[in-house]
C-alpha cells in the first residue's frame, strides 16, 4: 500500500426531506447565490423546496448551466458575485451544476486571468467562496470531491482542476430527487461511477485488500441496483443506493494508497470536447477498448476481478480477463449507454483529430504506469468503433 493521507471535509445530508435542512448549514445573514442547470429543477419541485429553506436569506440566483459547463457561461456568473457581493453559493442540480459552482468559487476571488485555475490543473488557487450543494443526479461525486470540470467553448478546451479549497462544505442527498431523471442520465450515472471506481481499482495487484473489496463491494451494487433504479424509478432503496455508491466512488476513500488510472477519463473528455457526447457515454466506449488493449499489463487485476465480481471461475486467465471485459461491456448496454464510437455516428476519421487534441493536452503517457503514449491511445480508440 502506497503512503497517503485522506482528508474529507464535506459534510453529507442524506435523506428524503433533508432539503428543509439548509437554514443548519449556510451561516445566517450570508448573501446567497442560487446556482443550477437548465431548469430541471423547476419542473420537480427541487427549486420551490430550496428557496422555501432559503427564505431570510437575501438570494440571488443564476440559471443556466449547461451538462460540461463552460467557462463562457461561468464567468458571467462570476460577475454576478463580484457585484452583488455574493459571500455564499449554492449549486443545485448534477456534476455540472456542482463543477461550474467549484469554477465560480475560486474564479470569484482567483488574482490573475481565471482560465489559468483550468490550464495549472488548480496548482495557483489559494483560496475560494464557501459553498454547498443539492445533489439531483448521481454520478460524478462531484458532491464530495475537491474535483471539477471545465470546458472552454472557444477551444474546445475540456480540463481539470483539484484543489482542496473547493471541497463542498455540505452535501444535500436526497434520493426522491432523482425520481425525475430520465433513463439515459440514470444509466450515464451508473456508467461514470462504475467507471471511477475501475479507474482506481483495475491497475496491478497490490496490498490494497481493503480498497479493493471496497470496490468490489461497490460495482457490485451498482450492477445489482443499478437495473432497479431504471426499471422502477420510484424505488427509493434502489436510488438510495446509486446515490450513496456514487458519492463512495470518487470521494478519495477507495483511492487512498492505490495507483489510480484515469486514461479512460482522459480520451474520454477529448471526445466529448470535440464531438459533445455525454460524459459518461464517452466512458461506455474507451472503457472496454481500454481494457482490452492493456490485457496483459491489467492481467492480474483483471482475473482478480472476473472471479470477484463477475463469478467468472473457468478457464485460462486470459479467458477469464476477456469475459470480464465482454460483462463490463454488455453491462453498459444493459443500463442503455452504448459502448462503440460508431454508434454515436463517428467514423475511424475522428481518431486523428481526437489524438492531436490528447497531444495538445499533453495526455501522452497515461494510466498507472505511464504505459498509455498516443500510440496506445490510438489503439484503444481504434478498437472502439
Ligand atoms: O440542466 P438541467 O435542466 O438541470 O438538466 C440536467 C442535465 O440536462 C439533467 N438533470 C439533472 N438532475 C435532474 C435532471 N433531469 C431531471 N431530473 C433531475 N433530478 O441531467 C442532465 C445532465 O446533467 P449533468 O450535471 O451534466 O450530468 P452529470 O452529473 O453526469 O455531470 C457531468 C459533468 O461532470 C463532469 C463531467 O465531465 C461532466 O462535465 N465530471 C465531474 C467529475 C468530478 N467533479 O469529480 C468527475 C467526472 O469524471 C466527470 O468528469
Ligand atoms: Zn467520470
Amino acid at each position: 500500500m502506497q503512503n497517503f493521507q485522506f482528508f474529507n471535509p464535506t459534510k453529507i445530508i442524506f435523506g428524503k426531506g433533508q432539503i428543509a435542512s439548509l437554514p443548519n448549514e449556510i451561516p445566517k445573514g450570508s448573501r446567497v447565490l442560487v446556482t443550477f442547470g437548465g431548469g430541471s429543477i423547476k419542473k420537480n419541485g427541487v427549486y420551490t423546496q430550496v428557496m422555501n429553506a432559503l427564505q431570510g436569506y437575501e438570494v440571488s440566483e443564476f440559471g443556466g448551466i449547461e451538462p460540461n459547463p463552460t467557462y463562457e457561461t461561468l464567468m458571467l456568473a462570476v460577475d454576478i458575485v463580484k457585484a452583488e457581493g455574493i459571500d455564499f453559493l449554492l449549486a443545485v442540480g448534477g456534476g455540472s451544476v456542482i463543477d461550474g459552482t467549484k469554477f465560480i468559487a475560486a474564479a470569484a476571488v482567483y488574482e490573475g486571468e481565471p482560465w489559468e485555475i483550468l490550464t495549472r490543473h488548480g496548482a495557483g488557487i489559494r483560496e475560494a467562496l464557501p459553498f454547498g450543494s443539492v445533489l439531483t443526479l448521481p454520478a460524478t461525486g462531484s458532491e464530495m470531491n475537491m474535483g471539477s470540470v471545465v470546458t472552454r467553448q472557444a477551444t474546445k478546451d475540456k480540463l481539470a482542476f483539484l484543489h482542496p479549497a473547493v471541497f463542498p462544505r455540505f452535501s444535500i442527498l436526497d434520493p426522491e430527487t432523482t425520481y425525475t431523471l430520465p433513463p439515459r442520465q440514470i444509466g450515464n450515472g451508473i456508467v461514470d461511477a462504475f467507471t471511477h471506481i475501475m479507474e482506481q481499482y483495475m491497475t496491478v495487484r497490490t496490498g490494497t485488500d481493503v480498497q479493493d473489496r471496497l470496490s468490489e463491494g461497490l460495482l457490485l451494487s451498482l450492477i445489482h441496483e443499478g437495473p432497479k433504479a431504471l426499471k422502477d424509478p420510484q424505488n427509493y432503496e434502489a436510488r438510495a443506493t446509486l446515490m450513496w455508491a456514487a458519492t463512495l466512488a470518487l470521494n478519495g476513500l477507495i483511492g487512498a494508497g492505490v495507483p489510480q488510472d484515469w486514461a479512460t477519463h482522459m480520451v474520454g473528455h477529448e471526445i466529448t470536447a470535440l464531438h459533445g457526447l455525454d460524459h459518461a457515454q464517452t466512458l461506455a466506449i474507451v472503457l472496454p477498448a481500454m481494457l482490452t488493449v492493456r490485457l496483459k499489463e491489467k492481467s492480474p487485476k483483471l482475473v482478480q476481478y472476473a472471479e470477484r465480481v463477475w463469478g467468472i471461475t473457468s478457464g485460462t486467465d486470459e479467458e477469464k480477463a476477456l469475459a470480464s471485459i465482454q460483462k463490463t461491456r454488455e453491462f453498459f448496454e444493459s443500463v442503455g449507454v452504448k459502448t462503440h464510437l460508431s454508434d454515436y455516428n463517428l467514423s475511424p476519421d475522428s481518431i486523428p483529430g481526437l489524438l492531436k487534441q490528447l497531444q495538445r493536452h499533453q495526455m501522452i503517457s497515461l494510466g498507472e504506469n505511464q504505459s498509455v503514449t498516443l500510440e496506445v491511445s490510438q489503439r484503444v480508440l481504434e478498437a472502439s468503433i
